[in-house]
């Protein structure tokens, strides 16, 4: 096993190591040949002889050398292992390679996207995208720890579900035990996190996938994206503000990215429209973007629901918001429905809607009023609600939620401009999976198997 990082070789000088890695660049000096070994640490000066000749960039080997101090004159003060080199005994070739489609040493931010996704194993292979993908995994490690100290419990939710409506189109599934019947994926685990309050669990999270068929851009990923997903019993909308806020405060604490305003500050709705004239709002000053600060807000007092363009109402953000408590009855009656604002919240960051939640209707009159006055018929919400509604009624507790976009977050922490750069495997803009070519055509038997037709093929 691979016991010594290349990074670490900065503290065997005089010792013999052994180290595995690829060949980054070769520079070849007739008699000897320096090579820069690199791993996902970094990269090392190893000076070989004549058997080097054979190396080409990103060669796999293994490498037995003494470490060396550099003369001082020699130094590299740019990168980790500049004061010491590698003097070779011993090679080994463990694989050689084809040449590379794409080069990996850059930043890759000039090479075509449509070629770094198709070869996205070789594109992470560059130092800028393993940073991305490291700090990743330590900020969902940082979530769940605080969490976790919270009296959280993680819990999974199902991919193969019903329709959640959150605004986008919705995956679809065949199913091939009920022929002519679909799962969909769920856009959010909106309704699953309400239920396991309904099941008393009070504190639940989820570092969670959704599946949303909406038009890419450079904040939205097409197909899947990550949430985390939170729910909370027995509190108020300024109980869930607080504690994701906290959560965050202290996360960004520890990975030493600093954040302007903390406590964050409040807009309503009205005032943010005002001031800034939309609800996502940079308030960073060209200062605080140089040093990287990050600039959250909140925006609350949302209306709850807008004119359809057929002349009837829907929800603005989420149907299973209740209203703020003096709205409640107005909505129980239906009356005055434009001036209803919902007890919705939204996180906002350098300019990005970057989480949004609220306190749920727990009662199954607060929420069967939502889809009436959205013009659904009786029918028409059992069908499609029923299962919560009838849940509701068997002692829910208030409760509320939160749902922060952990590609955005990750977005505004990089500077990346797109979210494609935080995530490993995104899909192109053209809705194409990295690397594999889905969505592909099924076989025939396979759809007969399920009962289905494609009656368009493009
Ligand atoms: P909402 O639909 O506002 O709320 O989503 C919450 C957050 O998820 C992120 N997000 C996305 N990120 C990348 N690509 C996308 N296509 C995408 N769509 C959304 C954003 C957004 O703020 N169930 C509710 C949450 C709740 O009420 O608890 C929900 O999903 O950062």
């Amino acid at each position: 096993m691979k016991e010594l990082s290349i990074e670490q070789t900065v503290n065997k000088v005089g010792e013999i190591v052994e180290l595995y890695g690829w060949v980054d660049t070769k520079r070849d000096h007739k008699k000897i040949v320096f090579i820069d070994l690199r791993d996902r640490t970094g990269t090392v000066q190893v000076v070989g002889g004549e058997e080097f000749k054979a190396l080409s960039e990103e060669d796999v080997v293994y490498i037995k050398g003494l470490v060396k101090k550099r003369p001082d004159k020699m130094a590299n003060p740019k990168i980790k292992t500049g004061s010491i080199e590698v003097e070779a005994k011993e090679l080994k070739i463990l694989n050689k390679t084809k040449t590379l489609p794409l080069p990996v040493n850059g930043d890759g931010h000039d090479i075509d996207e449509e070629v770094r996704l198709k070869y996205r194993y070789l594109d992470i292979r560059r130092s800028r995208m393993y940073k991305n993908l490291a700090l990743r995994s330590k900020f969902i490690n940082l979530i769940r720890q605080y969490l976790f100290g919270k009296d959280f419990l993680e819990i999974e939710t199902p991919i193969l579900s019903e329709t959640t409506p959150e605004g986008a189109r919705d995956f679809i599934v065949p199913s091939r035990l009920q022929l002519g019947k679909f799962y969909a994926l769920p856009q959010s685990p909106q309704q699953y996190k309400q239920l396991l309050m309904i099941g008393g669990v009070e504190k639940y999270f989820q570092i969670a996938r959704c599946f949303r068929d909406e038009d890419p851009r450079a904040d939205r990923a097409y197909g899947e994206f990550t949430q985390l997903d939170l729910e909370m019993s027995f509190v108020e909308r300024e109980d869930v503000m607080k504690l994701a806020e906290n959560l965050f405060i202290e996360v960004y604490e520890k990975l030493k990215v600093p954040i302007k305003q903390k406590s964050f500050p409040v807009f309503t709705y009205a005032e943010a429209i005002k001031r800034f004239g939309v609800d996502k709002f940079d308030l960073r000053t060209e200062e605080d973007k140089k040093n990287n600060v990050q600039a959250f807000a909140w925006v609350v007092d949302f209306p709850f629901f807008e004119k359809t363009t057929e002349g009837g109402w829907t929800f603005t953000h989420n149907p299973f918001s209740a209203p703020k408590p003096e709205f409640m009855k107005d909505l129980l009656e239906k009356k005055n429905i434009g001036n209803i604002l919902t007890t919705q919240y939204d996180l906002v960051c350098n300019g990005y809607e970057v989480g949004g939640g609220s306190i749920r209707n727990h009662t199954p009159e607060g929420l069967k009023a939502v889809f009436e006055i959205m013009g659904l018929d009786e029918a028409e919400i059992n069908l499609k609600f029923g299962h919560m509604i009838e849940a509701l009624g068997y002692g829910a507790p208030p409760h509320g939620g939160i749902a922060p976009g952990i590609d955005r977050l990750l977005t505004c922490i990089t500077g990346e401009t797109s979210i494609r750069e935080v995530i490993a495997m995104p899909m192109t803009s053209g809705g194409r999976t990295a690397i594999m070519k889905a969505p592909s055509v099924v076989k025939e038997e396979k759809l007969k198997e399920l009962g289905i037709k494609a009656i368009l093929k493009s």
